[in-house]
């Protein structure tokens, strides 16, 4: 986790010595709906009609979880991407050695697919959940040469070309790493398989990154050509030493695979708590992402939850405010375009149900972080200006207003950010936010359209139907 960020500590102590989260502010404040069903389906493509390209926003499944119906629902209406959590990984995809069994892992494939839903693909390589004859007494050779590029090419061959991102390798990075490093040592300070001979051993056993290599080649060869090939990891996204190892790694791979850039991808987890320290500050996810832009490497958020120390109203609001700011790192970054959550419901969390680290409720019903999910969707799909970082309190970022959306062609979305450079505000009226332009092919208009109505210059907007304009040369 980050390190304790100065700020808050001194405002918790000086304004709410009892209280473990600051007041935030947030879009649901502002005309944004907090109540009824929630249906991202029409935002999800404006979302991606912005972005120019397809957002995907989803969760975890397996098809053996409770409440198959609800996930149904869920994955039709309100995520429109598919993780399996678990019916991908080695030890339910090679049980015995050399013997591929996909069963689980189509099945989840097979969900997403039948609810319209894109699917990602999670894990070709972990320490953990491995098969009982891992990690056996193999030599280095063995598991480098023979055993990773088989279960690698068996998975990602079997499971076809569709697959938007694969996590090749899953945590390679160790927790007790220092600035400057090199990429071996990020990762031999791990002290996991197969850098040592088990987990915890001090006894080497790979002692260079060919194993990383050789999974990523391997991928490289039997991946669909437009699926990212990513490095996934945990406490990582600000300017810290275990960020700097995954940023490093990743070129190291593509100088020693030849994979171009433009195919590698860094899955930040995202493992939160919404407590000071227990997250990174969007301007932190956001200069990490565009160190990574800047290589042409996508940034993804894939295994978003936000545990809370207890379920009260207060902390139900900071919840919303971390996941709003997440999101809107990923959606506000050009190089961010898979946004996943681990686990779609509290009683169903690997968090447990009390720590309610997710956007729906024990009995399935949305939660106030999933309503403020839903408006910094439809806030982007607008058009409108990236919203001030909530999570960082009222004292640095307010959101005043009603938002667009309503649909009386009167609200308006003020942004406040104030801080010691200034402040900026965005005006938005709802039924068409004036000041703003949609991009080249961006919507322009259309029934129910909330967002800009005027085009980027070099463009118009033209009439396609009754539901949709759109900006056009
Ligand atoms: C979810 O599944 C559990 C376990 O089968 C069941 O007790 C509960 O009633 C279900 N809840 C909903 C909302 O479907
Ligand atoms: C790429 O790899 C080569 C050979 O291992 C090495 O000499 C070079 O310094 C590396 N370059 C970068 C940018 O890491």
């Amino acid at each position: 986790m980050p390190r304790l960020l100065t700020s808050f500590v001194a405002l918790a102590v000086t304004l709410a010595p009892a209280l473990a989260q600051p007041a935030v502010s947030l879009l649901t404040d502002n005309g944004y709906p907090t109540s009824g069903t929630l249906n991202l389906v029409s935002t999800l493509q404006a979302v991606s009609t912005r972005k120019g390209q397809t957002f995907h926003f989803g969760s975890t499944y397996d098809t053996y979880d409770a409440n198959q119906s609800w996930f149904t629902s869920v994955f039709s209406t309100f995520y429109k991407h598919v993780v399996s959590e678990n019916g991908c990984k080695w030890d339910a995809t090679e049980p015995s050695q050399g013997t591929s069994s996909l069963t689980e892992c189509l099945a989840c494939q097979s969900f997403a697919t039948t609810n319209g839903d894109t699917f990602r693909g999670h894990n070709t390589f972990w320490h953990s959940q491995t098969p009982s004859w891992l990690p056996g007494s193999f030599s280095a050779s063995q598991v480098v040469n023979t055993i990773i590029p088989q279960h690698v090419q068996q998975e990602i061959q079997g499971m076809g070309a569709s697959i938007t991102s694969w996590d090749v390798v899953n945590e390679v990075v160790g927790d007790g790493v220092s600035n400057g490093m090199t990429p071996l040592q990020c990762v031999q300070n791990k002290k996991v398989w197969p850098t040592v001979t088990s987990d915890g051993s001090s006894t080497a056993l790979v002692t260079d990154l060919s194993f990383i290599y050789a999974a990523f080649k391997t991928a490289f060869t039997y991946a669909g050509s437009s699926t990212r090939l990513a490095i996934n990891e945990y406490n990582t996204g600000g300017q810290d030493a275990k960020t700097a190892c995954i940023i490093s790694l990743i070129q190291n791979i593509q100088n020693n695979t030849a994979i171009p850039f433009n195919r590698l991808a860094v899955g930040f987890q995202s493992h939160l708590t919404a407590s000071t320290g227990g997250f990174y500050t969007k301007s932190a996810l956001a200069t990490t992402f565009s160190t990574l832009a800047a290589l042409g490497v996508e940034s993804m958020i894939t295994e978003l939850d936000i545990s809370l120390n207890s379920n009260n109203q207060a902390n139900l609001r900071y919840q919303a405010a971390i996941w709003g700011d997440y999101l809107d790192a990923c959606l506000y970054a050009a190089n961010c375009n898979e946004f996943i959550n681990w686990d779609p419901r509290d009683d169903l969390s690997w968090r447990g149900t009390s720590a309610a680290a997710t956007l729906f409720d024990g009995n399935g019903n949305p939660k106030l972080a999933a309503y403020e999910v839903a408006a910094r969707l439809a806030n982007y799909a607008a058009g409108n200006a990236e919203p001030c970082a909530t999570a960082s309190g009222t004292s640095v970022c307010t959101i005043t207003g009603s938002g667009p959306g309503t649909g009386t062609g009167s609200g308006t979305t003020t942004v406040s950010k104030t801080t010691s450079v200034g402040s900026t505000s965005v005006s938005t009226p709802g039924g068409g936010p004036t000041g703003c332009t949609s991009a080249l092919y961006g919507q322009c208009g259309g029934m129910g359209w909330t967002g800009c109505t005027s085009c980027a210059s070099g463009s118009t907007c033209k009439y396609s139907n009754a539901y949709y304009s759109q900006c056009l040369a």
